[in-house]
């Protein structure tokens, strides 16, 4: 079975307090990226009882056990027996850049429990995905239903978001340099604090009132590191971008445009429709 595993973008990111168990709370909103997808594969081995595991596409910096596609057959086999899940072949075609911020690899965990709980029969609802995956990490659980989310929590706690805030058929133009910051690392510069003006306020004013209002806490610290992103932010708008804005803790940043921006630069970057 083959099956397209999408991506992310946030629409704001308030990292409201450290917690006793390492992670941060924060409030955001995950808005799904369709345009722009890995394609995983997934089907049983008959004929051997190992698994295969093969990549394609961009190379991805880690060794294949840690993985997130081997990491989510693991840890279904652990949770539901040798028996019930059988060899398994795993293809992963890549294309999302990785330590984007954009939730590839999380994307492609779910996809890969996805199309297990199918070719194996495992019977899982969508309710019990959503929280099997989030232990393979913090934005996976958003991946089981996509469209938009408000996470709370450590991005796992999420109510679906029904409000249109008009992104449908805007351009979004993609930057990823390949500089980048480790999730950990960006979170560990941070100091947690919430917002005078929740999140959802903010949102529900008008596109392009977002620019003074709509912050990413993660802009401060990781553009002080690597001050080319804060110009890339500045380039979107000189573009004529309605929000620009880092996505997650980096290292895309993206512009949101009524128009086909005509973008030119040397790092990877891509233009997709919401
Ligand atoms: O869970 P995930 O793999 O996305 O997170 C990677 C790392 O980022 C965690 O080990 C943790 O250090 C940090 N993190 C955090 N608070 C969150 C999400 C991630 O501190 N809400």
């Amino acid at each position: 079975m083959i099956s397209y595993s999408s991506s992310k973008i946030n629409l704001g990111l308030n990292v409201t307090d450290r917690r006793e168990d390492g992670y941060h709370d924060l409030e955001t909103l995950f808005v799904e990226v369709k345009d722009l997808t890995d394609i995983v594969e997934v089907c049983r081995v008959e004929e051997s009882d190992q698994d295969v595991f093969e990549e394609f596409g961009i190379k991805v910096d880690c060794d294949a056990r840690n993985n997130l596609c081997v990491k989510a057959l693991n840890l279904m086999r652990e949770e539901f027996g040798s028996e019930k899940i059988g060899a398994t072949y795993i293809g992963l075609c890549k294309r999302v850049p990785m330590g984007a911020g954009m939730g590839g690899g999380s994307a492609n965990a779910v996809e890969v429990v996805r199309l297990l709980n199918k070719v194996w029969g495992v019977g899982m609802s969508n309710r019990d995905m959503e929280v099997f995956v989030a232990k393979l990490g913090s934005d996976t659980s958003f991946f089981v239903n996509g469209g938009m989310a408000y996470a709370t929590g450590r991005g796992e706690v999420l109510s679906p978001y029904a409000k249109d805030l008009g992104l449908q058929g805007k351009y979004l133009l993609l930057a990823k340099p390949d500089l980048g910051v480790s999730t950990a690392q960006a979170f560990s510069g941070i100091s947690p604090m919430k917002w005078d003006k929740p999140l959802l306020s903010v949102l529900d004013q008008p596109i392009e009132s977002w620019r003074n209002e709509l912050k990413n806490d993660f802009e401060t610290t990781v553009f002080e590191q690597i001050p080319y992103l804060g110009q890339l932010k500045k380039y979107m708008y000189d573009q004529g971008a309605l929000y620009a804005s880092m996505s997650g803790s980096g290292s895309t940043v993206y512009g949101l445009f009524d128009h086909k921006p005509d973008a030119e630069f040397e790092h990877y970057f891509r233009c997709v429709r919401l």
